[in-house]
């Protein structure tokens, strides 16, 4: 079975249960990208449900004042996530009538949208194959391939970057780009991952040498 093909085999089996996950509102989507930006999954859910409770769509949103925003992020930290959102929030309702931008390189010019923000939210809702590269694809590429770049060089992030984009499932961009993110999070994790048991094993070269500890590479600077 080809690469992406594995990550999508474990991730139906051990798919978690997440609210954004039901929907490919690219409002529900962004909102939680945002909010999953420096923060666990665990520690951002409520803020998620709390959002959208209080903001159903985005013109909600936008006719927020600021200091509401604050408040309920209040916990969440990094709060210019949070400004950021709220200036955005107000762009997408008021000059593009609540639509969100439906492709990579114009999500990219939003507030607050990054490389990483923008694949996510371009491959989950509309199904174009960008590749996304957090902390936990960083993992499990420099272990399944032996890469020893460091991830927070610029030579390591371009290397890291191409070998993710070849790696896309074209079929189902957005549902490999979460089985990846899922599959470092809780299973390739930082300590203690679950090698014994992994559909990856046979063919994971850092398993093989040895290099699991070691992978990925930080450069001290
Ligand atoms: N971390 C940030 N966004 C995520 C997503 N959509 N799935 C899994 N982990 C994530």
């Amino acid at each position: 079975m080809i690469f992406h093909n594995k990550l999508i085999y474990w991730y139906l089996q051990k798919n978690r249960d997440l609210p954004w996950r039901k929907t490919q509102n690219p409002y529900h989507v962004w909102l939680s990208e945002i909010m999953l930006q420096q923060t666990r999954v665990a520690q951002g859910l409520p803020y998620f449900l709390k959002f959208t409770e209080a903001f159903p769509t985005v013109f909600d949103l936008a006719k927020a004042t600021e200091e509401r925003v604050l408040k309920l992020w209040q916990g969440l930290g990094y709060y210019s996530r949070a400004r950021n959102l709220h200036f955005t929030a107000k762009y997408i309702a008021n000059e593009l009538n609540g639509e969100f931008p439906n492709n990579y390189k114009e999500l990219l010019k939003l507030k607050g949208v990054g490389d990483y923000t923008a694949s996510a939210i371009a491959s989950i809702c509309f199904n174009e194959p960008a590749a996304v590269v957090d902390g936990n694809v960083y993992r499990v590429l420099s272990r399944y391939f032996g890469i020893k770049a460091p991830i927070n060089s610029s030579k390591g992030i371009r290397e890291f970057k191409e070998l993710a984009q070849t790696l896309i499932n074209v079929e189902q961009p957005g549902v490999y780009n979460q089985a990846i993110m899922d599959f470092g999070a809780l299973h390739c994790k930082p300590q203690n991952p679950l090698c014994k048991d992994c559909v990856l094993s046979n063919s994971c070269v850092a398993l093989e040498k040895g290099l699991v500890k070691e992978l990925p590479v930080k450069e001290k600077k």
